[in-house]
C-alpha cells in the first residue's frame, strides 16, 4: 500500500507542477448561481448579454486585460458585467478561464436576469444593475480542503498570520492583488496565498470584503487549502502552490502603520463625495472619541485577556451585598430570574443574578463549565460574568453592573426621547457587533435565543452590552422551546423557531432586526398603537416600505435636522433584511455590520415581506397553545402569533 500510496502522490505532485510551467487555466468551480428572476424582453436581454461578454472577451483577449467591466443598456433588459483573472494567471490563461466561465454562466434557465461562476482562476458576474462597487454580499463563504495539515499548531498559527497581513496589505496595494509564500516554521512546508479585490470597489470596501473573506476562511485551519468567496474579493491559502514563486509580492511595505485608518477615512471620503465627507468625519471623530479613551484601560476585546477562571463568590457575601437580596435591591425580573444590584465589601457594585432553573443531577455538572466558559467571553458590547455562587439548589451568577440600565427605559420608559439618532445608531452597531462576536468569533458558537431592548444594558458611555447570553446553555437539552419560559420572548422570537423550534443563528438576526426597528420608531414591536392606524410595529414598518414613506417610522421624538434620511433609511432596510420570513436569506451578523458601515449596498438586496404580514403564511391555531402556556411575560401576549 505504502509505495503505492506515495507513487500516486509523486505522480500527483509531478502533475501539479508541470500544470502550473504549462497553460492552467485554474477552472475548477468553487461557486455559482442564476437570479431567479427572468428578463421581461428575452431577445433583447440576449442582445445586451451576447455584446457586454463580447466586450469583455475583446478586452482579455486583445487588450490583455486581468480585469474588465462592461455594460450594455439597450431597452428595457440591460445587463452588466464583470470579469476578473488572479492576476497570476497569463493572458492566455485568463482568456481561457474566461471562454469556460462564458459558457458555464449561460447554463442558468434560459432569460435568468443575472448570474455568477466563481474559479479558482477567475470570476465572471452578470446583473441586470450596475454592482461593480459591491463588496460583501449575502452569499459570502469559504470552501475547505478536505484534507488536515501536519502539525497544526504552526500551521494555524502560520495561515493566521498570512491571510491577516493579507487582509490589511492587499487594500492598500494598487490593483488590489497580493500573492505570498511564508515558510511554516518547523516543518518542510509552505503556505501559498493570495487576496484580490475588484478593482472597481474602495479602499476601504476592499478591506471590507476582505475582513468578512477572512473570517471565513479561518473556519478552513488547519486543512491545507481553503477559499473564501464574496461578491467583491476572494482569498485563497494552501500548501500546494498555486501560482509561481516569481508571482509574489513583498507586501511588508504596506503592513507598516503610515497608511492609518485616519487616512483611509478621508480618503474613502473624498472619493464619496463632499457630503460624505463631512458625515463621515463627523462620525469618525466622535467615535474615536467616544471609544478610543475606554477601549483601552478595559482590555476587553482581543489582547489582553487573560483565560483565568471565574471567580467563586461566598453566599454570604452576596447575601449581604444584596441586603438579604432585598426588594429594593432589585433590578429586574428576567427570564431566568431576579437580579439585583449589590455592593461588595470592597465596595464595588455588581449585579447578581439568581438563576431559577430546575434541578437535575445533569445541571450540575454543567453549571461549572458553562460558566467558565461564559466567564471566557470578552467583549466590549457583551457585558461581562465576574463569578459564580451554588449553594445547594441555588445558582447565582455575579455580573458587571450598568449603571444606565436597560434600552427599553430608554426607548419606552423614563428615560423616553433621551437617545439622539448617532446614540442609536451606535446602539444598533454595538449590539450587531456583540452578536457577531457570540456566533463567529467565540471558539464556541453561543446562539442568544432572547434578544430584546431590556437585555441591551448601556454603560456609562451609552455604548451596548448584551446581557444574559449563554444562559440557555444552562438549560437541560430535552426542555423543549415552547414548554418553557426560557423560550425568548414571542414578539421578538423567530418564526421558524417560536413554531418549529427549529434555532440558529438567523433566530438572532431576527430578533435583532425587530429590536432595531424599536430603536428607530420607539415604538413595541409587540404594541398596537392607536395613532398609528393600530398596526404591529414590522406590519407597519413593511407597509411604510413598501410605499417608499420610510421615514414616517421614526420616533418623532428625534428631530429629523438631526439625522441622516439616507443613513435613517439603509437601517430600515436592514432591518426588514434581517426580519425576512425564511432564516436563510437574512445575512449573518457580520455581515449585518458590514452593511451597516457601508455605503450604496442595497441595489441588489431587497428585503422580502416579513412572515406575520403575509396573511397565507400567518401560523395555524395549532401552535397558539404553545404561546398560551408560555408565561414569559406581558409581551407574550403580543407575539407573531397574535396577528390573528
Ligand atoms: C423586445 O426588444 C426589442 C428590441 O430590443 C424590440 O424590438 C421588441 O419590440 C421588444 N419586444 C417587446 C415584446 O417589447
Ligand atoms: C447570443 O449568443 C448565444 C451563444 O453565443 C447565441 O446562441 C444567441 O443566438 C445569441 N443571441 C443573440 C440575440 O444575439
Ligand atoms: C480582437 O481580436 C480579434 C481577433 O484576434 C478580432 O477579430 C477582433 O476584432 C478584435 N476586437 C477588437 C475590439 O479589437
Ligand atoms: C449545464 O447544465 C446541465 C444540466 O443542468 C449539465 O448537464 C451541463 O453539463 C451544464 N453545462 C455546463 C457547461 O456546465
Ligand atoms: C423563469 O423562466 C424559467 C424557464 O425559462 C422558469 O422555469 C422560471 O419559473 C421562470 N422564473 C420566474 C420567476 O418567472
Ligand atoms: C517566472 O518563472 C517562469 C518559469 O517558472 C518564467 O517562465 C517567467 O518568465 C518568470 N516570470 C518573471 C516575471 O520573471
Amino acid at each position: 500500500m505504502r509505495p503505492k500510496h506515495n507513487l500516486l502522490t509523486l505522480t500527483i505532485t509531478l502533475l501539479c507542477s508541470w500544470s502550473l510551467t504549462k497553460a492552467d487555466p485554474q477552472t475548477s468551480l468553487i461557486n455559482k448561481g442564476c437570479s431567479q428572476y427572468n428578463a421581461t424582453n428575452l431577445s433583447n436581454f440576449y442582445q445586451n448579454l451576447n455584446a457586454t461578454l463580447l466586450d469583455l472577451k475583446s478586452q482579455v483577449r486583445n487588450d490583455s486585460k486581468h480585469f474588465a467591466t462592461a455594460q450594455s443598456a439597450r431597452g428595457a433588459n440591460p445587463v452588466y458585467a464583470l470579469f476578473q483573472c488572479r492576476n497570476y494567471l497569463s493572458n492566455s490563461d485568463c482568456a481561457a478561464c474566461l471562454a469556460v466561465a462564458d459558457a458555464q454562466i449561460r447554463n442558468c434557465s434560459a432569460g435568468s436576469n443575472g448570474a455568477r461562476v466563481i474559479y479558482d482562476g477567475c470570476f465572471l458576474r452578470y446583473e441586470s444593475n450596475g454592482f461593480f462597487d459591491q463588496t460583501t454580499q449575502p452569499g459570502n463563504s469559504m470552501i475547505c480542503g478536505s484534507q488536515a495539515a501536519n502539525g497544526a499548531t504552526a500551521f494555524n498559527a502560520a495561515a493566521q498570520q498570512v491571510l491577516e497581513d493579507l487582509q490589511t496589505a492587499t487594500p492598500k496595494i494598487p490593483g488590489f492583488f497580493a500573492a505570498t509564500k511564508t515558510q511554516v516554521v518547523g516543518t518542510g512546508n509552505a503556505i501559498y496565498a493570495i487576496a484580490q479585490c475588484a478593482e472597481t470597489v474602495t479602499q476601504s470596501g476592499c478591506l471590507d470584503c476582505l475582513t468578512v473573506g477572512f473570517t471565513n476562511i479561518q473556519s478552513c485551519f488547519p486543512n491545507t487549502d481553503g477559499r473564501a468567496f464574496d461578491a467583491g474579493c476572494f482569498m485563497r491559502y494552501s500548501e500546494k502552490s498555486f501560482f509561481a514563486d516569481n508571482q509574489t509580492i513583498d507586501i511588508a511595505p504596506f503592513l507598516k502603520q503610515g497608511g492609518s485608518s485616519k487616512k483611509r477615512a478621508i480618503i474613502g471620503g473624498v472619493v464619496g463625495g463632499v457630503a460624505l465627507v463631512v458625515i463621515l468625519l463627523a462620525l469618525f471623530a466622535w467615535f474615536r472619541l467616544k471609544k478610543k479613551p475606554k477601549k483601552l484601560p478595559r482590555g476587553d476585546i482581543l489582547g489582553a485577556t487573560e483565560l483565568k477562571g471565574p471567580v467563586t463568590y461566598r453566599y454570604k457575601d452576596l447575601k449581604s451585598a444584596t441586603k438579604n437580596f432585598n426588594d429594593e435591591n432589585k433590578l429586574g425580573e428576567g427570564g431566568f430570574g431576579d437580579v439585583y444590584k449589590g455592593t461588595l465589601k470592597n465596595g464595588k457594585v455588581v449585579a447578581v443574578k439568581k438563576l431559577i432553573l430546575g434541578s437535575s443531577g445533569k445541571m450540575d455538572e454543567q453549571f461549572e463549565s458553562e460558566v467558565k466558559l461564559i466567564s471566557n467571553v470578552h467583549h466590549r458590547n457583551l457585558v461581562r460574568l465576574l463569578g459564580c455562587c451554588s449553594k445547594g439548589q441555588e445558582r447565582i451568577l455575579v455580573y458587571e453592573y450598568m449603571a444606565n440600565s436597560s434600552l427599553d427605559r430608554f426607548l419606552f420608559g423614563e428615560n423616553k426621547g433621551s437617545l439622539n439618532w448617532i446614540q442609536r445608531y451606535d446602539i444598533i452597531l454595538g449590539t450587531a457587533r456583540g452578536l457577531s462576536y457570540l456566533h463567529e468569533d467565540f471558539h464556541v458558537c453561543i446562539i442568544h435565543r432572547d434578544i430584546k431592548t431590556n437585555n441591551i444594558l448601556l454603560d456609562d458611555d451609552l455604548q451596548p452590552r448584551i446581557a444574559d447570553f449563554g444562559l440557555a446553555r444552562l438549560l437541560p437539552e430535552d426542555q423543549s422551546h415552547v414548554s418553557t419560559k426560557f423560550a425568548g420572548t414571542l414578539g421578538y422570537t423567530a418564526p421558524e423557531y417560536a413554531i418549529h423550534g427549529q434555532l440558529s443563528v438567523k433566530a438572532d438576526t431576527y430578533s435583532f432586526g425587530v429590536v432595531v426597528l424599536e430603536i428607530i420608531s420607539g415604538q413595541k414591536s409587540g404594541e398596537l398603537r392607536d395613532d398609528v392606524d393600530g398596526e404591529f410595529l414590522l406590519q407597519r414598518a413593511w407597509k411604510l416600505y413598501e410605499e417608499g414613506r420610510h421615514l414616517e417610522l421614526v420616533d418623532k421624538t428625534l428631530n429629523p435636522g438631526d439625522y441622516d434620511a439616507e443613513e435613517v433609511k439603509k437601517v430600515i432596510e436592514i432591518a426588514l433584511l434581517c426580519t425576512q420570513a425564511t432564516a436563510a436569506t437574512r445575512p449573518t451578523m457580520s455581515e449585518i455590520v458590514v452593511l451597516l458601515k457601508s455605503k450604496n449596498f442595497m441595489e441588489h438586496m431587497k428585503p422580502t415581506m416579513p412572515v406575520f404580514v403575509n396573511s397565507n403564511l400567518r401560523p395555524r391555531t395549532d401552535t397558539s397553545t404553545s404561546t398560551a402556556s408560555s408565561t414569559s411575560n406581558a409581551t407574550a401576549a403580543t407575539s407573531i402569533l397574535s396577528a390573528r
